[in-house]
């Protein structure tokens, strides 16, 4: 019995899902994550309605004091219904009585939905880019502690050259913040309503839709209606803002496994696991399951392309099975940057070991040629003098040895008078040589833009700060705008009921 006391007589009628496909159909488990956003959406719209003389006060204070009930009540308290739209609506006329059927002029679940999935899912993006910006802090403040902790850097695996931690961990910071910058614009392209689209036809009567739009925070409105209510690209684009966002930490994770099982980094406890079997072993769990998120991200972009994908226009009920991939995406994906942040902010560094191995296999063999090089040698014949050293030094050309020692001076020299038919100290002073064979000598050396020396580093530091601070106030206009919009809508329905 509704509350003023009428019969409700016209319910919701389920004339083609009551059969043996209704749970097939039902999106309602899922959608408890719409709940409070198909709530602020009602409410805007029912507001709408009202100022626009559409429905009259008393009607709109009824609904939207029944939606606090609901709201009060929660999800689990909704009746049985094809999704939580449908439901919600049957509260309200439960509440109500029939003038709670009102609620639903001038609109339709398609734009309804659509509207739903936005609003709640820049609350999602927001989220993980707020993630994002704490890992980037964390990558800085322990880049900097390490600013001077000489490394071993790698390609294909194998020893390269001599870095830092510093400059390893701050090109994790670069790649989060272009990681961040997607995040914001897939939030910008998401945080737009087609509240008013209806079914995808507009609607004849004379809705404000900017209104509506203003109600709910959103930056505007998808104009064209039958776009509107069919726009799913905003789960397309977030997902795959996400996928790199977790491809990037999964390079972060692989390079932490590797570090560790070398015992150059040890995580903290917190952070890893032990074995049921072996006694010893300490093991980097969490960065394979941060690896492992990458799988998910990538599988739900590639499940919301192929569900979108031949879609004709206007809505169609596969877009129902869309945007949950989006959100599992995300939710992995921002968990699993929280916790690579807190393993990189308690993880333990071993400087004395890292320095040992940085100048392993003959790791400064660049270094000694761009020297030779800087003093008149074409780079390309300083090349061949410190690979033949490396050759004789155990390393090979021929795929049967891949490391070597690094050379001494009087094996470079040997090296020289081969190639250059003349002796090394003609082009180089030995000590600058000995200087360029040791690790932290060949970082400080690399100081161009970008590079690895600690006043290049020092550079970066500052603009990575600065860059921080101006995505703080990305984060946080965004989320003023979010809750001043939700304050203004509060005021809006408190002043009615
Ligand atoms: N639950 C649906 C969804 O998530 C929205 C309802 C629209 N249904 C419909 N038959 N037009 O997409």
């Amino acid at each position: 019995m509704p509350e003023d006391g009428r019969e409700t007589d016209v319910v919701r009628r389920d004339r083609f899902s009551g059969g043996p496909a209704r749970g097939f159909l039902s999106s309602l488990a899922a959608d408890e994550r719409l709940f409070e956003a198909d709530l602020a959406v009602d409410r805007a719209h029912v507001v709408m309605l009202e100022e626009q003389g559409i429905v009259d006060e008393g009607d709109a204070a009824a609904i939207l004091g029944a939606l606090d009930a609901v709201e009060e009540a929660g999800h689990g308290a909704l009746p049985d219904g094809e999704d939580v739209h449908a439901a919600i609506e049957t509260a309200v006329i439960e509440r109500v009585g029939d003038r709670g059927g009102r609620m639903h002029t001038a609109r339709s679940r398609n734009d309804e939905v659509a509207a739903c999935i936005r609003y709640r899912l820049r609350e999602d993006l927001l989220a993980a880019a707020e993630a994002t910006l704490e890992a980037r802090e964390v990558l800085a403040a322990v880049a900097s502690e390490h600013a001077g902790t000489v490394m071993p850097g790698y390609t294909h695996l194998q020893p390269a050259q001599p870095t830092t931690v510093g400059h390893f961990l701050l090109s994790y910071e670069s790649a989060l913040a272009r990681d961040a910058d997607r995040l914001f614009d897939a939030y910008g392209r998401t945080n737009r309503s087609p509240l008013g689209a209806a079914a995808f036809a507009g609607t004849p009567f004379d809705v404000d839709r900017e209104r509506t739009a203003e109600l709910l925070g959103f930056d505007g409105v998808v104009e064209n209606s039958m776009d509107a209510a069919s726009a799913r690209d905003f789960l397309v684009e977030t997902t795959a803002a996400v996928a790199a966002l977790a491809t990037t930490l999964s390079g972060l994770a692989e390079d932490l496994v590797g570090l560790a099982s070398r015992g150059y980094v040890e995580l903290s406890d917190d952070y890893a696991s032990t074995s049921s079997i072996m006694p010893q072993k300490k093991n980097p769990d969490t960065m394979e399951l941060v690896r492992a998120s990458a799988g998910d991200a990538s599988a739900g972009l590639n499940a919301l392309l192929t569900i979108l994908k031949g879609l004709p226009r206007a809505y169609n009920r596969d877009l129902q099975r869309a945007h949950p991939h989006a959100f599992d995406a995300i939710d992995a994906v921002t968990e699993a940057t929280t916790v690579a942040a807190g393993a990189v902010a308690t993880a333990d560094w071993d400087a004395e070991a890292l320095a040992a191995a940085a100048g392993e296999g003959f790791a400064t063999a660049t270094g000694v040629a761009d020297l030779l090089a800087m003093r008149g040698v074409p780079f390309r014949t300083a090349h061949e003098v410190v690979a033949v050293a490396a050759e004789r030094a155990g390393g090979g050309t021929d795929g049967t040895a891949t490391r070597c020692d690094s050379p001494d001076y009087e094996a470079l020299d040997a090296a020289a008078r081969e190639v250059l038919g003349e002796p090394l100290d003609v082009h180089v002073d030995r000590a600058d040589v000995e200087a360029a064979l040791d690790p932290e000598a060949s970082v400080a050396s690399r100081d161009s833009l970008g590079g690895p020396a600690p006043d290049a580093l020092d550079g970066a530091m500052g603009r990575v700060e600065e860059g921080l601070e101006a995505d703080e106030e990305r984060l946080q206009t965004r989320r003023d705008a979010l809750e001043t919009a939700a304050y203004r809508l509060r005021e809006e329905v408190d002043r009615r009921v």
